[in-house]
């Protein structure tokens, strides 16, 4: 039963003290976040694993690639523990080594030499991978003179690669690609698009000259639900809404939204809002019901009607929380997330241009 479940992983956590430290994604149920000792975005999460030093344990409710960054950014004496082995990320999935590698050999062969600078020093691609991608694609972009970013972030990121490269490589996600270069200036026709199943889909080659962010072929199946129906809809049964989105949803959303951001940025933007305001959120519909519970003085709902959960968010079930902190107790540690070295060093590389990055 939940108390039953609930009386297991509070033994469990006592006992452990601060041998263990649970980070917790805003995109985690509540019955799973009452138990984090630190909850946020995908970038705060990052830098809290790297600042917890002292845990011997770090058990990460979130989705595997930010369980793989956790590991990375921790130090070699910490275990990083992902409760359920199958809570990946589609988005992510849709960039594996192999393709980031064939569009590369591509990109050379367009471009020229992709180390050689010109006159301003700059170099003719930089890539660029969104936190939610492999281990893999962030050591690519360690190798190759790249950088990672996260929502909450990606313009900055964007900005130190345009002072480096002509061009940007992003992946997987089209949506924040598009989104950060579009709300920077970059003109819509210099973002030609790559995929695996369709190499430039019949791009000219002058489009490909004067190319500025070359977009992935990746979505985020939860934020592509959202539509601009839904947010006139909002408009329309609620006079003064606010509409926020997240930048994974795609543009003509974002532009007919008020505003859009990270979900760090949704919650700071409701926590400084007047009470008795109204908002209409385009993202997970844990966080936004947990927001909306947090926030009785506001009017808080989904943009979409039909409830949609991250599904692979939702499988860290307290069961599997139980099971890894119990393990731990008997000093057994249980779905070790382990990136290997050869990976890590530079993948760490590319990581840690982000955390230098500046405005
Ligand atoms: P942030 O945590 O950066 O807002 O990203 C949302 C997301 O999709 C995480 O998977
Ligand atoms: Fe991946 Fe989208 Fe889920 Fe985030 S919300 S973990 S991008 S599928």
């Amino acid at each position: 039963s939940d108390a039953e479940l609930d009386a297991r992983i509070m033994a469990a956590k006592a006992t452990l003290g601060d041998k263990v430290v649970i980070l917790g994604h805003f995109y985690q149920r509540d019955e799973v976040i009452k138990y984090a000792d630190f909850v946020g975005d995908s970038f705060q999460l990052a830098n809290a694993a790297k600042a917890k030093q002292d845990a011997e344990a770090i058990v990460f409710c979130g989705v595997h690639f930010m369980a793989e960054t956790a590991d990375m950014l921790s130090t070699p004496e910490q275990a990083v523990i992902l409760p359920n082995l199958a809570a990946g990320c589609s988005m992510a999935d849709m960039a594996d080594i192999e393709s980031v590698e064939a569009c590369w050999a591509q990109l050379e062969e367009v471009y020229g030499d992709l180390t050689a600078t010109d006159a301003e020093g700059k170099v003719p691609v930089i890539p660029v991978t969104y936190m939610n991608s492999s281990a893999a694609l962030k050591g690519f972009c360690g190798e190759h003179g790249g950088i990672v970013c996260t929502s909450s972030n990606a313009k900055t990121v964007l900005q130190w690669a345009f002072q480096r490269g002509r061009r940007v490589l992003f992946f997987p996600d089209q949506h924040l690609g598009r989104n950060t270069a579009k709300a920077m200036g970059v003109p819509l026709e210099q973002m030609p698009m790559w995929s695996p199943r369709k190499p430039w889909g019949g791009t000219d080659e002058k489009t490909l000259q004067d190319a500025r962010v070359i977009l992935w072929h990746g979505f985020c199946s939860v934020h592509r639900r959202f539509t601009v129906a839904q947010i006139e809809q909002a408009r329309l049964n609620h006079q003064g809404v606010r509409v926020i989105v997240h930048p994974e949803c795609p543009m003509p959303v974002v532009d007919a939204a008020d505003e859009s951001g990270s979900t760090d940025y949704i919650v700071k933007a409701i926590q400084a809002a007047p009470a008795g305001s109204t908002f209409a959120i385009g993202t997970e519909i844990n966080l936004v019901n947990r927001l909306a519970a947090e926030y009785p003085q506001h009017t808080i709902f989904c943009l979409d009607p039909v409830i949609c959960p991250c599904s692979t968010m939702y499988r860290i079930h307290p069961g599997y929380l139980a099971w890894v902190l119990e393990s731990l107790v008997e000093g057994t540690v249980q779905n070790q997330i382990s990136v290997p070295e050869s990976t890590a060093v530079p993948a760490r590389v590319a990581l840690e241009r982000m955390l230098a990055a500046r405005p």
